[in-house]
């Protein structure tokens, strides 16, 4: 049951949407079906006519109905191209990275200025935080104008790790001390931090497949080895391939993300959160997590890292502000206990410590409350930015095309039809003045030669929907 409530934080707008979204998910309104007019709506729904307007121009901007002139809304037949998940690949045997020369192609490519920038996963331009922001360095700067500017401790500013400690407190309910939290240059130093601390060049390192590019690039730069682990684009790591991985590799360390994945934007179900700390436990592996995207799912409910589901120790949780704040300030964490000794000192040896006045800033954001009100605008836009892009894959690409269906993040992964190859989509769509990123870059092995990712964390434009169809014709030339 859905009904108006207007004491609801949540849009009015937005809670007709979801009242005739659900209506067409339940069958109530079929493919064909008039909508009630826009004053009948706004009568039995008891909201203005401008709002229910708002709410069908956004149902008829993600092809969920069409309005006829003079006649009115009327609820889509859907394509038949319909949201499928990608196929499930298969694990493999530890791999060198094979695609070194394309992922520099990919990072020259997609940083070239006024490209339409589906190639580049910054979920923060959708909503940017930069007016609050700016009103906390301004306090900061107030407060503590020297002190700023100077070096901060190794481990980090005690007030950010203090507020990092109430984020998880407030957001799911579990206490970590602060000083089992430890500031780094971003999510990426992190997890540089977390993966010396526990494993040595000629390693063999297990990731998700697909896994986030920059993690394979790392576990290159250090001379270890990646193996891939069968990924379900709806449930996560597929913890039976785990385990066959387990025996068959000598595996020194998972890096896994189990709250919310890069590129299929999937949560692990908590049972099998809880069952992967088990048998990493039994096999006596370290598990780092890249929660970076966590506090990203559109239902705003958090999951809970795997490091906080059970008491084994050799877990390391890695975060990050650039995917919620500002990526350019360069902050992240990782919370650990038994590492903190080794990590304090290669933090000492890489970087010494990491800005301050971002520290500052942040802690002060996050004090504040601007931090949780910003999140809470946030994910709705990419939700709605998500499924306007779903819904455009389904509208102009190739009926083969198959599409994830994130739970939240900025990005979607498509399966393109199988003769094309997304390196030469890469080429001709930087031609085009739009950035994509190509599939192989996920996987150490090249093995997604024909998927290419998208993102969707930028604001909405007509800029935006030119470049998907462009897109969809051109990847229905290629297919051809
Ligand atoms: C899954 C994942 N982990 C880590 C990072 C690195 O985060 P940061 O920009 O904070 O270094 C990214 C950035 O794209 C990412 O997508």
């Amino acid at each position: 049951m859905h009904a108006i409530d207007k004491k609801d934080s949540t849009y009015l707008y937005r809670q007709v949407f979801d009242l005739i979204g659900e209506n067409i998910a339940s069958g109530t309104l079929r493919p064909g079906d008039r909508l009630p007019s826009l004053r009948r709506m706004s009568l039995s729904a008891g909201v203005s006519i401008p709002t229910v307007r708002q709410a069908y121009i956004e149902l008829e901007r993600q092809r969920r109905i069409e309005s006829r002139p003079q006649s009115g809304f009327y609820v889509r037949h859907v394509a038949c191209n319909d949201i499928v998940h990608p196929a499930p690949s298969s694990s493999g045997e530890p791999v060198c990275l094979n695609c070194r020369p394309l992922m520099v192609r990919v990072y020259d490519g997609i940083n070239q200025p006024d490209l339409v920038p589906l190639g580049i996963a910054n979920p923060t331009l959708a909503k940017p935080a930069a007016k609050t922001l700016h009103r906390s360095m301004k306090r900061v700067m107030s407060r503590a104008e020297e002190r700023s500017l100077g070096y901060a401790s190794t481990i980090g500013e005690p007030a950010l790790r203090r507020q990092i400690a109430y984020h998880y407190l407030d957001s799911i309910g579990v206490q970590v001390e602060p000083e089992q939290i430890a500031i780094t240059n971003g999510g990426q130093e992190a997890l540089l931090l977390a993966l010396t601390a526990v494993a040595s060049p000629g390693d063999v390192v297990a990731v998700e497949t697909p896994t986030y590019h920059g993690l394979l690039e790392l576990i290159d730069s250090l001379g270890m080895l990646a193996v891939e682990v069968e990924t379900c684009p709806e449930e996560g790591v597929v913890l039976g391939e785990l385990r066959r991985t387990l025996e068959q590799h000598p595996v020194k360390a998972c890096i896994f993300s189990t709250t919310l994945s890069n590129p299929l934007g999937v949560t692990m179900p908590e049972s099998d959160r809880r069952k992967l700390v088990q048998i990493l436990e039994e096999f006596d592996t370290v598990l780092i997590e890249d929660d970076v995207y966590g506090d990203l799912r559109f239902d705003g409910v958090r999951p809970v890292p795997a490091q906080f589901l059970g008491s084994n120790a050799r877990i390391i949780t890695c975060g990050s502000f650039s995917k919620t704040a500002a990526p350019g300030y360069r902050i992240g964490w990782l919370v650990t206990d038994v590492f903190m000794d080794t990590v304090m000192r290669l933090k000492r040896a890489f970087s010494c410590s990491s800005g301050l006045l971002q520290q500052l800033t942040l802690a002060d954001f996050l004090a504040s409350g601007d931090f949780t009100r910003h999140l809470k605008m946030l994910r709705p836009v990419l939700k709605c930015n998500a499924e306007r892009m779903s819904a455009m894959v389904a509208d102009h690409f190739p009926a083969e095309t198959r599409i994830s269906k994130p739970v939240g993040g900025s990005v979607l992964w498509l399966e393109l039809p199988a003769n094309i190859e997304a390196e030469d989509l890469f080429d001709d769509a930087i031609e085009a003045g739009i950035s994509i990123t190509p599939g192989q870059i996920f996987s150490p092995s090249n093995r997604y030669s024909n998927f290419v990712r998208l993102s969707y964390g930028h604001p909405w434009s007509d800029k935006t929907e030119d470049a998907m169809r462009w897109l969809g014709r051109r990847v229905g030339e290629l297919a051809t």
